[in-house]
């Protein structure tokens, strides 16, 4: 928290005299504004930024500037509202500064978005990912669209209320109609609809258990598919089994675990003989052959061939007490959150029914072995230079990989 009456050194007056200058001159930040930073010339400095994060939402961080390298973080509120609020009451000292703070980078490529099975026949669900809105309904014909949330009319959340007639969303507020295409098709009351009524629609894809939809800058379009799991449609294979988890991470430290060998033993008390990283234009693909235990404990080999198809979502085809193949997929929500979805089908063999028991205890180990990262990874810190030594694993190299996807826009 920041801490009023922080000591300030000999600059205090001319603090003070900065504080009257610019509270009289601050306005408060335009919806649509850049982001707006202010902060003292003299030291102990105090730096307020204003992020516009969208339409509806600014984050205001506050930081204690140290020295001309560092700075620390010292509080935040991500609404609008709340940001305006504390750059006004928060007696900063400030000025104006012209540096944009760096932008949030996400990875371009395909997410998934939702499973098919959360998505009923004319379903209507609101969604929140890389700190925006979206809506996602599925039509009669039974398509997954997603669109931008809110109606270009009044700025209604077409995911609070609207409702699908045909393959159309009606917006719940003054029941325009919206196409596949976002494009407005009807207005109800009126004799011409808008020319510019739209939102912005996302190309959707649905197979093997998934709605996955695509992120990019303006314009830019997927280099790459999502391939459907076959296995899926084999009848020697049980039903898809999904779970989902709530991480504060960014997606890169989930990334690189593909690549980090040495945290196997610590981690997932696995034993690696056998570890290799393939990197092939979108997809990173981790194999490796090593030695674990079945669920009474004994020691049994453990094969795994875990494929990355673009930043976002990778398949596992893994040996173990059972052949399974594993869905493990990520979205960020908001910069430093992101939602983890695991899915697990399992080889029982063709007319075989597991018993309920012995499917639940698979399927949980297979998971576990997924959700053992999160302790780390939501109290480690980002180290953009590490320290390695040799037997750290190709990290550096993933690294690089899901870098070539981040693209130039602060959210795709
Ligand atoms: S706000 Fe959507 S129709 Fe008016
Ligand atoms: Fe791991």
């Amino acid at each position: 928290m920041l801490v009023r009456g922080d000591p300030l050194d000999d600059g205090e007056r001319a603090h003070e005299r900065m504080v009257t200058a610019v509270q009289s001159s601050w306005r408060p930040l335009q919806r649509g504004a850049k982001p707006h930073h202010s902060m003292c010339p003299h030291l102990p400095l105090v730096l307020v930024s204003l992020v516009k994060i969208d339409d509806e939402a600014a984050q205001c961080v506050v930081y204690r500037h140290l020295n001309h390298k560092q700075s620390e973080w010292l509080d935040s509120h991500s609404q609008w509202e709340a940001g305006r609020k504390h750059a006004y009451h928060s007696g900063m000292q400030e000025t104006l500064v012209r540096e944009a703070a760096a932008p949030t980078k996400f990875a371009k490529g395909w997410y998934l978005v939702s499973w098919s099975t959360d998505l009923e026949p004319a379903g209507v669900k609101p969604l929140r990912y890389f700190g925006k809105n979206y809506v996602l309904f599925r039509g009669e014909d039974g398509t997954a669209t997603l669109l931008d949330a809110h109606c270009p009319h009044l700025g209604a959340h077409l995911g609070y209320g609207g409702r699908v007639e045909g393959n159309d969303i009606i917006c719940p507020f003054h029941a325009w109609r919206f196409g596949a295409s976002g494009r407005c098709t009807e207005v109800p009351y009126a004799s011409r609809i808008p020319p510019r009524a739209a939102v912005k629609a996302y190309q959707v894809q649905e197979h093997s258990g998934m709605i996955l939809a695509y992120f990019g800058p303006e314009g830019s379009e997927p280099d790459y598919e999502i391939p459907h799991i076959e296995e899926m449609s084999s009848p020697a294979w049980t039903p898809l089994q999904q779970a989902h988890i709530e991480i504060a991470t960014h997606p890169r430290e989930v990334i690189e675990n593909i690549a980090d060998l040495a945290h196997f033993m610590p981690v997932h008390k696995t034993l690696i003989d056998d570890f290799k990283v393939i990197i092939d234009g979108p997809r990173a693909t981790q194999r490796s052959i090593g030695r674990g235990h079945n669920l009474k404990g004994e020691p049994i080999p453990v094969a795994s061939v875990a494929t990355y198809h673009g930043p976002a979502v990778q398949f596992t085809h893994l040996q173990w007490a059972y052949d399974m193949v594993l869905i493990n997929a990520h979205i960020p929500v908001e910069e430093n959150k992101l939602l983890l979805r695991f899915g697990v089908i399992l080889k029982a063999g063709e007319g075989v029914t597991l018993p309920p028991a012995v499917l639940e205890a698979h399927v949980a180990a297979a998971r576990n072995g997924y959700f053992e990262d999160v302790a780390i990874w939501e109290n480690k810190r980002w180290r953009d230079q590490p320290i390695f030594a040799d037997g750290d694993g190709p990290i550096a190299e993933v690294r690089k990989w899901y870098t070539s996807f981040y693209a130039d826009s602060t959210a795709p």
